[in-house]
């Protein structure tokens, strides 16, 4: 019988497979955590992982995927910086587990550009300059491409409102709105939605 903390080690052309070893509990606490064998599916490939079943969605993109461009910010739901796409829905990777995640297409902003193609809501915030230090720049692009999905970039308060989940320390809100403007005016955006990018 397989030992479940052992991670999968075969891998097909589009599969590719994380290796990961459960992470060891905190001095003087029992070691013996859950472990559980989930399969997820991230930017179109599938990941077969053994992980801790407490383990965020947004630690396992990061920690176990290498995919670091969704944020660790606030870290509880309450700044955007680690949104991503679940089945085309835009979800706080904080708050959800890996474990929950498993059976939908998760997108992250390492799944938006096609090549040296990037997605037309990644070039609007380059060309509208809308953002400084960056740090919160991945959860509002995602962000974002849901808002214009969902019908919610029809004025620029709506777009305020709509983006309202999604801070930035420095405050690039007018151009990042300006951006959001652009491409719900350019009325053909790529949405990887589920079925992957
Ligand atoms: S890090 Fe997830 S909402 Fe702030
Ligand atoms: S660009 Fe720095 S936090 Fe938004």
């Amino acid at each position: 019988m397989r030992d479940p903390s052992e991670a999968e080690t075969d891998m097909s052309e589009a599969d590719h497979l994380g290796t990961v070893a459960p992470r060891a509990a905190p001095p003087g606490q029992d070691n013996a955590w859950p472990v559980a064998m989930l399969t997820l599916r991230v930017n179109g490939q599938t990941h077969r992982l053994a992980l801790d079943t407490r383990t965020t969605l947004l630690d396992m993109l990061r920690d176990h995927l290498g995919l670091t461009g969704a944020k660790t910010g606030c870290n509880q739901g309450a700044c955007g910086a680690c949104t991503v796409l679940a089945d085309g829905k835009r979800i706080n990777a904080c708050l959800t587990l890996a474990v929950a995640a498993q059976g939908q297409d998760i997108i992250t902003i390492e799944g938006l550009a096609k090549g040296d193609a990037l997605h037309p809501m990644q070039q609007a915030f380059v060309d509208h300059d809308a953002f400084q230090c960056g740090y919160c720049t991945p959860g509002q692009i995602m962000s974002a491409i849901a808002c214009i999905h969902e019908g919610h970039a029809g004025s620029a308060e709506e777009i305020r409102e709509f983006m309202s989940g999604n801070l930035c320390r420095c405050g690039a809100y007018p151009n990042i709105v300006k951006a959001v403007q652009d491409v719900a005016g350019q009325g053909d955006m790529r949405f990887p939605g589920k079925g992957g990018v």
